[in-house]
């Protein structure tokens, strides 16, 4: 009877009815910015999955100047409470990060001491001019050849490449992968990081969009964001966000639909 009425709800929003993955967002309470605490945590599960996501992988942030790592154990137990709720929604959680390329990532990276979603490391340039590197191809190649490839979280949100959107298509080529907050759809972070979102959206650039949810009075938002990605083109409201995460989140990156 529920799974029926959450159909009909989201056939009458107009979006497509197939499962949602989220790739990208602050779930975990009490570790960075998001959740304030398991209460928030909880409503943020409940909400995304009343959205139709049906698989949610928990990114907190990792190498980041204004956080501590997250501790293992707070994880750990985090994920089990939440699952006990996530398994009542018919969502599925894993745990992965959201990694700052700052100081020696890419040696941690490399050595396997920052979490990837099965191979699939999700990692943000510092929100500061010139701060997305020449070259950074090379070095998207060079883990590629160590199995790790590399998402790149809210590029659209980064002045180096609202500058230089060339850039995004160059990465790209070398085997980056792109991944658009839902939140810039919505010119929540400005016109400029707008604009290249939807552009990524119209040209395909983008790989993945996630919600990166912080609170949950942000849920609203997250659902103007999948009417209106829905609104503009079916095909790519499938591809970002059930197709390709769908397949990350399976363990599969191999499968992405270009
Ligand atoms: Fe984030």
């Amino acid at each position: 009877m529920f799974r029926l009425f959450r159909k009909t709800e989201r056939a009458l929003s107009g979006r497509p009815d197939v499962p949602l993955y989220d790739l990208h967002n602050h779930l975990l309470a009490g570790i960075d910015d998001g959740a304030g605490d398991s209460a928030e945590s909880g409503a943020i599960l409940t909400g995304l999955a009343g959205l139709g996501f049906r698989g949610i992988c928990a990114t907190p942030h990792w190498n980041h100047p204004r956080f501590p790592e997250p501790s293992v154990e707070d994880t750990a137990r985090q994920l089990q409470d939440l699952t006990a709720i996530a398994d009542g929604l018919s969502t599925g959680l894993r745990n992965g990060g959201e990694i700052m390329m700052r100081d020696n990532w890419v040696e941690s990276l490399r050595d396997g001491r920052l979490p990837t979603i099965g191979g699939v490391a999700l990692v943000e340039f510092p929100f500061r001019e010139s701060t997305v590197i020449e070259g950074f191809e090379h070095l998207v190649f060079d883990f590629q050849t160590r199995g790790i490839t590399l998402l790149i979280a809210h590029p659209e949100r980064h002045p180096d490449f609202q500058r230089r959107p060339g850039l995004l298509e160059r990465f790209r080529a070398r085997g980056a992968l792109l991944q658009l907050d839902l939140f810039s759809l919505c010119g929540r972070d400005g016109g400029a990081a707008k604009r290249l979102g939807w552009h990524m959206v119209r040209t395909g650039l983008a790989d993945v969009a996630a919600t990166d949810i912080h609170r949950a009075d942000s849920l609203p938002l997250v659902e103007q964001a999948l009417n209106a990605l829905a609104a503009r083109s079916e095909k790519q409201f499938v591809r970002l966000l059930s197709t390709n995460p769908g397949h990350i989140f399976c363990g599969h990156p191999e499968r992405l639909i270009a």
